[in-house]
């Protein structure tokens, strides 16, 4: 083969794949639904019942996973051994959670899982 056939193969090849890729795109449908509460100003007693609320009026129509989950995070670590909530709709908009045993403290945070995760702001837990 001679240069200019080879960039022609290789050329043609480009093109298919682009041609594949346009013919079958990827709908890419997630949703970082925006958590309302627990938020900055929150404040949880351990042992309480609480809902987690966030705001569905801008979910896509077809949503990836709609199977939600909640885990309480610190310092980006989470507790996915022990999620607070879980097999509930993200389309709900609320799930109510108590508040497990834990350490005191401000730099607590909620992670809304359903397509993707979302933090929530920090917030504090108390004890009773
Ligand atoms: C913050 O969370 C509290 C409950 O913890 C709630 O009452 C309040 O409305 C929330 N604030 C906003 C701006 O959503
Ligand atoms: C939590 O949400 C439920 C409805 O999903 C409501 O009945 C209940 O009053 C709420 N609790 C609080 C503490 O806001
Ligand atoms: C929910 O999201 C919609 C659209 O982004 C926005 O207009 C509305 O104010 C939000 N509601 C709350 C309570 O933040
Ligand atoms: C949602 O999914 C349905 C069925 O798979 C499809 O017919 C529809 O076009 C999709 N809508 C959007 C906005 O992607
Ligand atoms: C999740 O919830 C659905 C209905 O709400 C139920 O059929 C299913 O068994 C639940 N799965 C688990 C693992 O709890
Ligand atoms: C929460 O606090 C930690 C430190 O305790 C900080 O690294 C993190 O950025 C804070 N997260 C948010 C969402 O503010």
């Amino acid at each position: 083969m001679t240069m200019n056939n080879l960039t022609t193969v290789f050329l043609f090849s480009l093109l298919s794949v682009f041609a594949l890729v346009s013919a079958f795109p990827i709908r890419r449908d997630v949703w970082d639904p925006e958590i309302l509460s627990p938020n900055s100003s929150t404040v949880w007693v351990i042992g309480q019942t609480y809902n987690v609320t966030w705001n569905t009026s801008d979910h896509p129509v077809n949503i990836t996973n709609k199977i939600g989950k909640v885990v309480l995070a610190t310092n980006y670590i989470q507790n996915y051994e022990h999620p607070l909530a879980s097999n509930f709709s993200v389309l709900d908009g609320t799930v109510a959670i108590t508040v497990p045993d834990v350490e005191p403290g401000s730099d607590y945070s909620i992670v809304l899982m359903g397509d993707s995760g979302n933090y929530s702001p920090n917030f504090t837990i108390t004890s009773a």
